[in-house]
């Protein structure tokens, strides 16, 4: 039976709590707040039982999937395990009842978590110092771009105004340098699914900004001429730009700074473990090289060797980027993690994604194309293609045959370079027997695109919402409930 929405379930009048009596005099009530402050109508807020609310709830959690509860291999989205000793240490009192107004001299456990994760995140990137403010991924490419452009325009470089974006970025990158003003230039990958230096020369001159890369790229691939592409854009005077949320990959093995570059965000909710997904919350901080620190965001978390503070004075800075100092949950979440690991456990961690994924990847080759081989880094894209022209059945209907089998689907048609794509990412933090069973289920999946097609199309049956027009819902979502709706 559907759970039906809190508000179809409201009988007027129907009450789960009571409020005490009011003990403000009537004629008192309002005087505190002026009129254009109250409401004319009542609000419509459902009213229901105590006991229905508590049933609704309940049956909408155990509904809602969430990696402690399967197998979640959504590439790009690093669905790892979330230790919970990260929720045990965000929970403590003394880090929730913090208010951001209150005086630094109140604040110096959290300004020194505050620093010490820049510092950590420094060492991983091999950055020179960073902001932790930025609330996401996305929000972090949009203030790298905003320091890019702090950068030329203290340099008087304005007509800097071209930035490089290779076709296997991820989907965020061209959008950040956009919104910023810059003018995308989009190269294509070339066979091995890579950025060739080669491609960039049309573009090396002095309207070049820089470039925008994903490393590993939405491929699952290492940029492997990153030295010769970095030394190409900043012999032209332009900077380069790391999309670090596929860090994942890499963590003790190679940093964005010692490839040349110039600014990194990282995704603490992705490559630091934070529960994440369906858009929130998250952190990106970004960190940068020494030449651009002058001009990150404000407030900037110093020590003078004996106090934390927040420092505003930084004449070329950026300016603010967020509310406050981020998402500060996340950074409690992220700071415990490397704590916890340590250096050795991220080099681990890192080193086991890779062979989950390369060992997935291997079972999954021969049913699904791999169109771009090689070792892969985290994440692998396959493609469904072949299954598509001799069956009919496409990335969609085997991504819903899963949902049938309690597996979260892997992400689908992205990258746009390859068709039919399915991007696999099943994390360290996946067992042998976990990545075999989905491995079986996959194989079972492709074969019954050949013999039983008609359950793949038809699939899932045993979800609450069978299929949705993914159109419709994509372009008009109905996320709010309205009276004149029903
Ligand atoms: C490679 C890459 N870059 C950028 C982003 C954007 O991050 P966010 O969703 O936090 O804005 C993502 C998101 O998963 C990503 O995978």
């Amino acid at each position: 039976m559907n759970e039906r929405l809190i508000f179809e379930k409201s009988r007027k009048g129907r009450r789960g709590y009571f409020f005490p009596a009011c003990d403000i005099p009537e004629n008192e009530q309002t005087q505190s707040l002026p009129d254009t402050y109250s409401r004319c109508t009542v609000p419509e807020l459902p009213e229901v039982s105590e006991i229905d609310t508590v049933r609704h709830y309940n049956q909408l959690s155990r509904k809602s999937f969430g990696v402690d509860l399967g197998f979640y291999p959504l590439g790009s989205c690093t669905m790892k395990y979330n230790p919970k000793v990260n929720e045990a240490a965000a929970s403590l009192e003394k880090f929730t009842e913090l208010h951001p107004l209150q005086d630094s001299s109140t604040t110096q456990g959290a300004l020194k978590l505050m620093h010490e994760l820049t510092g950590y995140l420094c060492e991983i990137t091999g950055m020179t110092w960073g902001t932790l403010q930025p609330f996401a991924g996305a929000q972090g490419e949009y203030t790298g771009m905003k320091l890019f452009r702090a950068y030329f325009t203290q340099k008087g470089e304005m007509q800097r105004n071209n930035l490089i974006v290779p076709s296997s970025s991820h989907g965020t990158n061209p959008a950040s340098a956009h919104l910023a003003g810059f003018t995308v230039i989009e190269i294509p990958a070339d066979e091995r699914g890579m950025v060739n230096p080669e491609y960039l020369e049309p573009y090396l001159n002095d309207e070049l900004a820089g470039i925008m890369l994903t490393n590993p790229n939405t491929l699952g691939l290492f940029e492997t001429d990153i030295l010769a592409a970095a030394k190409k854009i900043h012999d032209a005077g332009g900077l380069l730009y790391y999309d670090g949320a596929n860090m994942n990959a890499i963590m003790g093995k190679v940093r964005p700074g010692d490839m040349g570059f110039d600014v990194v965000h990282l995704n603490l909710h992705k490559t630091f473990s934070t529960p994440h997904g369906s858009g929130g919350p998250g952190a990106g901080p970004v960190l940068v090289s020494e030449r651009l620190t002058p001009f990150l965001p404000v407030p900037d978390i110093g020590f003078d060797g004996k106090k934390y503070n927040f420092v505003w004075d930084k004449p070329m800075t950026m300016g603010k980027v967020s509310g406050f100092n981020g998402n500060f949950g996340i950074l409690i979440r992220a700071y415990t993690y490397i704590r916890v690991m340590g250096s050795k456990g991220l080099k681990k961690a890192s080193e086991m994604a890779v062979l989950n994924a390369n060992y997935l990847k291997t079972r999954l080759m021969s049913k699904y194309e791999l169109k771009y081989p090689g070792i892969c880094k985290h994440e692998f894209v396959l493609s469904a293609s072949r299954i598509k022209e001799e069956t009919g059945i496409t990335a969609m209907d085997i991504a819903k045959g899963l949902l049938d089998l309690g597996i979260h689907p892997p992400t689908m048609y992205f990258p746009l370079i390859v068709p039919e794509a399915l991007m696999i990412e099943p994390t360290e933090t996946e067992t042998r027997e976990t990545l075999d069973d989905f491995a079986d289920i996959m194989i079972q999946l492709a074969e019954q695109a050949y013999h039983e097609p008609e359950l793949l199309h038809a699939a899932p049956i045993t979800t609450p919402v069978r299929r949705v027009d993914e159109v419709q819902a994509a372009r008009k979502p109905v996320v709010r409930w309205r009276k004149e709706s029903n």
